[in-house]
């Protein structure tokens, strides 16, 4: 029988899963051994077993020294929240993947995606989803960050928001109103077009909207409290003034404009 998930192919023999092969420990990537087709599969597999899948997703590193945000987000903070949350999502997820055969070999959106499950999510989801959420938040800042955006995404910030002071007093006010733990994100909307800005509950992410993310801010507690107790204002303030990595969202929203054309209609001449 052969089925499959995330464009993979998976078969069985008899009452057997013919079987993830190997151990994998490259990051978001799909074992090699999905792209060869069963038989192949089932001759590898009894030329090596056994063998054991020892990893699937591994903890990526921050793009710079952990002390590199301070004095705007502490290298304490990011020791406990990446190294200990973060590190955590990570090794949960592979646990239960370890369980879950018919989700191993899925890249971490494709993960995602599948585990939201239209809004029913399988036990998998949180995890693969803070994961993604946490790469791309550490991504999202840089050290001497903060300042504007320039050149075509701050014009399309201007043309969607009406100006990018505009666009800030939105953005800090949706990150103070994320009812309990949350992000909150800028995200590119496909169908219509245009910059938004969106709150997410948990580990919801925007993939799942088929919306394109382009930078987002944890709201969850584990975040902030360290370096601000209770002063979530002050948290969102210096995230803005001091640490958005707009030379990271511009790269982002580059990558998106391959999907989307934000340019005016092409009219065609006749
Ligand atoms: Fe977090």
């Amino acid at each position: 029988m052969i089925w499959s998930a995330c464009g993979i192919n998976f078969c069985s023999s008899s009452s057997n899963l013919v079987p993830r092969i190997g151990s994998s420990k490259l990051l978001n990537r799909p074992n090699k051994h999905h792209y060869l087709d069963c038989k192949q599969k089932t001759n590898l597999y009894e030329n090596r077993r056994p063998l054991k899948v020892v990893a699937y997703y591994g903890l990526r590193s921050p793009p710079y020294k952990l002390n590199a945000l301070e004095p705007y987000m502490s290298q304490r903070t990011i020791e406990m929240h990446w190294g200990e949350h973060h590190g955590s999502y990570v090794d949960t997820l592979n646990k239960q993947l370890a369980k879950n055969d018919i989700l191993y070999g899925c890249t971490l959106e494709e993960l995602i995606k599948v585990t939201y499950n239209n809004g029913n999510p399988l036990p998998e989801f949180n995890n693969a989803a803070q994961v993604w959420n946490h790469d791309f938040f550490w991504e999202s800042m840089q050290p001497d960050g903060g300042n504007s955006p320039i050149l075509g995404l701050l014009q399309q910030i201007e043309k969607d928001f009406g100006s990018f002071n505009s666009f800030r007093v939105k953005f800090i006010d949706a990150a103070l109103t994320v009812f309990g733990s949350g992000w909150v994100w800028l995200v590119l909307k496909r169908e219509e077009k245009r910059l938004a800005i969106v709150k997410t509950s948990n580990a919801v992410n925007p993939l799942v909207w088929n919306d394109i993310p382009l930078l987002n801010l944890d709201m969850w507690e584990h975040a902030y409290y360290l370096d601000y107790k209770n002063d979530k204002a002050k948290y969102v303030n210096v995230f803005i003034n001091h640490l958005v990595s707009w030379n990271g969202v511009m790269t982002r929203m580059a990558r998106a404009q391959a999907f989307v054309n934000l340019g005016e209609p092409k009219i065609p001449v006749a």
